[in-house]
């Protein structure tokens, strides 16, 4: 019986399936504007947010979706949430001060993150609410609120290193930020020593785990938590449960079971290599055992994004009568609050390459190499394993039938590092000089995270694009703004 090929094939829903059919226009960008380009679909996060906001109703929660600005640079994504309900969650400067550009009043912005001294003065100067992620932070922002005779700054405290109570070991990740849930005490004592520079209005966590459990540990704390701020007469109202709802990036799960398997005993020797120079993605083979762990984002996800958030709430607490955790929130008054990155941007948009060159190495393989490094779509720096979208050339014969191709796909620096993926991708047939890649689905943080103009090689220009009467229409990113009568041109 002939292997089924291993291939990784994106989910793509019908906004951005339409984009990938649009062959043509997506050539005629970039002929226009280069190799490569980033393209992002402002309609859908507008969409991806509603499903949130849809999230909270059926569990008659009150509260804010902030984007996670940092998953992606685009001012036609933010401009675009910005004409709706949502909220924003910036972790810089510049983040700040595109977010009050793009039409975000500060009470739709939270400051999150570590901070400098003038992100702390901006954030307080026009009255965004803080996220504080220790007391030194919070001593240095009631200085800038006195200093400058500013009013007083709402915040939240970002707490960390919960435990679980049910008797059950949860296993929880340490983390840099935040402060420990167990120096609550002492950290209440700095609020209310800075009573008159700052307003404890809420508390939370961003925790960088897929683990459901983990977070509903950390949910439950912080309910428990509420308690202690109450008991000193202090009034916090919203409960912050950070980001890290994930996204469910592959179409097919059996897919993915077959891909790891086979990665499995390619390390182990036990199939031929389908990685560059026997790369393992974080397991090796030791004498004949199979060592370390899969460095990988879990890519089929079925549970992500408002799944994951409805899963989560749906939790019960033990150590708070068993009851569901959106009900705790509901009969505590209290807001909730959520910052998606990821699952935000999901389906926003992908990053166009053209093909310059495809050849054999001296080992037999094919090398495709693309008009872009490999920060310029730094799926392998975030370890998501998902094969391009060929687009080709128009008079280029369409794919053939018959069995995918392997290819290892190379970036354009002179240095022998720069792949765009360290496993050999397959694709429906081997592509030409000029044809199109299109890597779906990338607009958080693979898109722009990572870009750099190593080697005076430009960064990707990028485009909003959008469907008006049937048809796509684009925009530079810098010049959209969302439509200024609904339905009608930006
Ligand atoms: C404080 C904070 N909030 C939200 C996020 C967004 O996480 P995600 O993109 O996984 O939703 C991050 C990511 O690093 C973060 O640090």
């Amino acid at each position: 019986m002939a292997a089924v090929p291993l291939c990784l094939e994106p989910r793509l829903e019908p906004r951005l399936a339409s984009l990938l059919g649009a062959e043509d226009l997506l050539h005629t960008l970039v002929d226009a504007l280069g190799s490569p380009l980033n393209v992002v679909l402002p309609d859908q996060i507008a969409e991806n947010a509603e499903r949130f906001h849809a999230t909270y109703c059926r569990h008659r929660l009150s509260g804010q979706v902030f984007f996670a600005h940092k998953a992606n640079r685009s001012s036609a994504l933010v401009r675009r949430l910005a004409a709706t309900d949502a909220a924003v969650d910036v972790a810089s400067l510049g983040e700040l001060q595109h977010a009050l550009g793009a039409g975000f009043t500060p009470d739709r912005i939270m400051a999150t993150g570590p901070k400098t001294p003038e992100f702390l003065w901006l954030a307080a100067r026009t009255g965004v609410t803080i996220n504080v992620d220790s007391d030194t932070e919070l001593d240095d922002l009631a200085a800038v609120v006195r200093g400058h005779r500013l009013p007083r700054v709402q915040i939240l405290l970002r707490l960390s290193a919960f435990e679980a109570t049910s008797g059950v070991t949860v296993l929880t990740r340490t983390s840099r930020f935040g402060s420990p849930v167990g120096e609550l005490d002492s950290l209440l004592d700095t609020v209310e020593r800075h009573g008159d520079a700052v307003e404890l209005t809420g508390i939370g966590y961003h925790l960088d785990t897929t683990s459901l459990d983990e977070k509903a540990v950390a949910l439950e704390g912080c309910i428990r938590a509420l308690d202690a701020c109450r008991s000193r007469g202090l009034r916090p109202r919203a409960v912050d449960i950070g980001g890290g709802f994930g996204v469910n990036y592959l179409a097919d799960g059996e897919q993915w079971e077959r891909y790891t398997s086979a990665l499995t005993n390619a390390v182990l020797g036990r199939r031929p290599p389908m990685t560059w120079r026997g790369h393992g993605y974080g397991l090796r083979n030791e004498a004949g055992t199979l060592r370390g762990s899969l460095g990988l984002y879990p890519a089929h996800r079925p549970v992500a994004a408002e799944r994951y958030l409805d899963e989560l709430l749906s939790r019960p607490a033990p150590s708070l009568g068993g009851r569901p955790l959106a009900t705790l929130l509901l009969e505590n008054l209290c807001d909730l609050f959520t910052e998606p990155g990821r699952a935000l941007v999901d389906q926003c948009g992908l990053v166009l390459a053209r093909v310059l060159e495809v050849r054999r190495t001296d080992a037999g393989e094919h090398l495709v190499r693309l008009g872009m490094k490999a920060d310029d779509v730094s799926l392998e720096e975030h370890g998501v394993l998902m094969d391009p979208v060929v687009i080709t050339r128009e008079g280029a014969p369409a794919a053939v039938g018959g069995e995918p191709v392997g290819v290892y796909l190379a970036g354009s620096l002179c240095l022998e590092a720069d792949l765009i993926t360290r496993r050999m991708v397959l694709l429906p047939r081997l592509p030409r000089p000029g044809d199109l890649l299109a890597f779906a689905n990338t607009a958080g943080y693979c898109m722009d995270f990572r870009s750099s103009r190593a080697q005076h090689q430009p960064v990707a220009r990028a485009v909003a694009v959008w469907q008006e009467a049937g048809s796509w229409r684009w925009c530079l990113d810098e010049v959209y703004w969302p439509p200024m009568c609904p339905g009608g041109q930006p």
